[in-house]
């Protein structure tokens, strides 16, 4: 009998793919068979240097023992317990672990299964708090252009990708949204926060004058912004936001659905930044990656705010099928006692020096326009090809991917955000390989 993990299926037509190419994609497939630390192996025998960390979310690496182990005994003692009005210890475990990581004040959770997930629970949450205070009139949401809050529809509608968005209708009302941060033709080049474009903050200032405070429930923004080809916050930034949040009792939510369990260094990316939101969205790394999950911190007085009323009586209507799921719990479990054995939660900040003196030296390659990074993060924007954008990054995506190396492209800009595992020798593996792209004339 052949091996099945080599076998790949003779007929691609029927999955729709997410967010894929899907012709193209059908025509010369790129498929794993399996994955074991840094690297994948792909159905045709080769291996693949994970420099995407997956979808941003496999922070420690593949297929870790711990994890693997963790899931298997789990699905065999407790597989499935109802997420309403009963519990399994696992999950208030978890709560309690997750509670003792986020920053001060921030020690409660609501589970989700995605990061798209956390998103609509979290602005849900936002505009019933505001109504149990007996503030109602609050109903806006502010979130800012190029952001991605995942796919749902609060998230569309808060999240600024005009290609996510213009399909879909008039999405949420009374949302608006801050300017982006991007300003090439001021930062480009610079390593870490960038000096110029704090003062954006103040466009919310603008914009709650506009609508009136009294009509604001909450700021939404990644304080990194991922998705849309790494924003690093231009200094100053996020604690401008943060005053005028807090001057005017408007929520500040960060989406850390990327920058949460270690991406830039510590823990969340509010410890890094040290500006601490009222709100948190979380999921990716919160299982490695390996179990859908996903986490929503809320502040304390948030919370209390809902424990109201008849003790027999539900204090906040939402709540999915699979939130706190054994197995997910019982593999996110696993992976914080990875990431804590392994001090993978502060690894990135060891290991940001020499990925961004790496990054950086690929200023020299052809039609590179700018170069970003923070963490374990970096971007390297390319020109597009005239007349033909985000050509450019997709062939230096195909190209990596042939030559052992998985990149991830959004537009013509190239995000890496490799597992924090990684060692210097494999920055150095990952960067020769994505020189040779660059040099390749794509
Ligand atoms: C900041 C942010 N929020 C939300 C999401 C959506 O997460 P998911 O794909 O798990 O729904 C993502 C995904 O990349 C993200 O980067």
């Amino acid at each position: 009998m052949s091996d099945r993990r080599s076998v790949a299926p003779n007929d691609l037509e029927a999955f729709w793919m997410p967010f894929t190419a899907n012709r193209q994609f059908k025509k010369a497939p790129r498929m794993f068979a399996s994955a074991k630390d840094m690297y994948y192996t792909t159905t045709d025998g080769r291996e693949v240097l994970d420099g995407t960390a997956g979808l941003w979310c496999v922070n420690a690496g593949h297929c870790r023992p711990k994890i693997t182990e963790a899931i298997r005994e789990q699905a065999g003692e407790l597989d499935y317990a109802p997420a309403f009005q009963l519990g399994h210890p696992k999950a208030f475990e978890l709560a309690n672990r997750l509670a003792a990581l986020a920053p001060e004040g921030m020690n409660h959770v609501f589970y989700t299964n995605s990061g798209s997930e956390s998103v609509d629970t979290a602005l849900k949450i936002a505009l019933a708090y505001h109504r149990v205070k007996g503030e109602g009139s609050r109903f806006r949401l502010i979130g800012r252009e190029r952001g991605y809050h995942g796919i749902n529809f609060g998230g569309t509608s808060v999240g600024g990708i005009v290609s996510n968005r213009k399909m879909f209708g008039t999405l949420l009302t009374g949302v608006d949204h801050m300017p982006h941060t991007h300003l090439p033709e001021k930062n480009a080049f610079t390593r870490g926060q960038p000096e110029h474009g704090g003062d954006l903050a103040d466009e919310l200032e603008r914009i709650v004058t506009l609508h009136d405070a009294s009509t604001v429930a909450a700021v939404i923004v990644e304080p990194l912004a991922g998705s849309t080809g790494v924003l690093v916050p231009p200094k100053g930034y996020l604690q401008r936001l943060r005053d005028i949040c807090t001057k005017h009792g408007i929520l500040l939510i960060f989406d850390e659905v990327i920058t949460g369990y270690g991406r830039l260094g510590a823990p969340f990316a509010a410890d890094f930044f040290g500006v601490t939101p009222d709100i948190m969205t979380t999921a990716k790394g919160l299982t490695n990656g390996v179990i859908p999950m996903g986490a929503v911190f809320v502040k304390d007085e948030i919370h209390d705010a809902f424990m109201n009323g008849p003790e027999h009586m539900i204090e906040f209507m939402h709540g999915y099928t699979y939130s706190g799921n054994p197995i997910a719990s019982a593999a996110a479990l696993a992976t914080l006692d990875t990431y804590e054995e392994e001090g993978l939660l502060t690894r990135a900040g060891e290991l940001a020096p020499y990925f961004e003196e790496q990054l950086h030296s690929l200023k020299d390659c052809p039609h590179v326009i700018d170069i970003r990074n923070m963490g374990l993060v970096g971007a390297i924007e390319l020109e597009p090809i005239a007349g033909e954008p985000t050509k450019r990054a997709f062939n230096a995506f195909l190209k990596a991917y042939e030559d052992g190396l998985l990149i991830r492209t959004t537009g013509d800009i190239i995000a890496l955000s490799p597992p924090l595992i990684i060692s210097r020798e494999e920055i150095d593996i990952l960067f020769d390989k994505l020189r040779k792209v660059l040099m390749n004339n794509i």
